[in-house]
């Protein structure tokens, strides 16, 4: 199963870089199309528009729209739930018996479970309702392994200006003991930090992808790549578990990889 990672597009109206942070997208589907073998599945992590408008999310999905696979998406710190589900509602996917954006795929040999770390400001939280819609979720299978997707990173980024990206350890470590005492959580897959970092979750390998928008990154980049958006490419391998690998988008980079 192969499953490319996209992130933190912060679709935007009216920002001195709308036409980049779309045009990053853009580039990043059409790539994601020349793949061969195409992708299972695209998993958006999250910071999807900017400023959570309907219209920056009717752009989004557009864009979205593009791509030849399917394409599940998360809510992050600066999105809108309600206009998010509104503009991606007819993917079937988002459960309209819960409010946050937090479901289960089971279509694959590797079930996928997005969760919804969204809280009020910048950082993310996790509540006793959505831990027990987790428990429930990761109970409903107990046969296939879960790639788990969250917009804040569940454990401690260590290069940047905050290594914690939750409101409380709390939140944090009531996640991250339900992930670990799943024993069917093989992956973990974040956003947010807008910069590559790795690390563990209660024993299960984590990792955070950078921003697809190119104007959002942070750390250091050479120049050729400088408008070039980067995006991740996760495999299964039943035996060893996932491999990930950061690809460039660009024009005519039709590859079989
Ligand atoms: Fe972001």
């Amino acid at each position: 199963m192969i499953i490319a990672q996209i992130s933190d597009t912060h679709i935007a109206l009216g920002a001195p870089d709308a036409d980049q942070r779309l045009a990053d997208l853009d580039l990043t589907i059409a790539a994601i199309n020349e793949l061969a073998p195409l992708p299972d599945a695209i998993v958006h992590t999250g910071d999807i528009a900017h400023n959570g408008r309907h219209e920056e999310y009717a752009l989004a999905a557009v864009a979205l729209a593009k791509a030849r696979t399917p394409v599940y998406v998360l809510a992050g710190n600066k999105d809108d739930r309600a206009n998010l589900r509104a503009a991606f509602i007819r993917g079937g996917y988002l459960t309209p018996d819960f409010d946050f954006v937090q479901y289960a795929v089971d279509r694959y040999p590797v079930r996928l479970i997005a969760l919804d770390t969204q809280s009020f400001g910048n950082k993310g939280g996790f509540c006793r309702r959505r831990i027990e819609h987790l428990t429930r979720l990761i109970q409903a299978d107990t046969t296939r392994p879960i790639a788990v997707f969250t917009h804040h990173p569940p454990f401690l980024v260590t290069e940047g200006p905050d290594p914690f990206h939750f409101e409380n350890r709390g939140a944090m470590s009531m996640l991250s003991n339900v992930l670990g005492r799943s024993r069917r959580v093989v992956a973990i897959f974040s956003g947010h930090v807008h910069r590559a970092a790795s690390g563990d979750v209660d024993g299960i390998p984590a990792m955070v992808m950078t921003a697809t928008a190119t104007t959002l990154r942070h750390g250091q980049y050479p120049a050729a790549l400088r408008s070039l958006p980067v995006y991740q490419v996760h495999r299964f391998d039943s035996c060893w578990g996932f491999a990930t690998e950061t690809r460039i988008a660009s024009r005519g980079s039709a590859v079989r990889f």
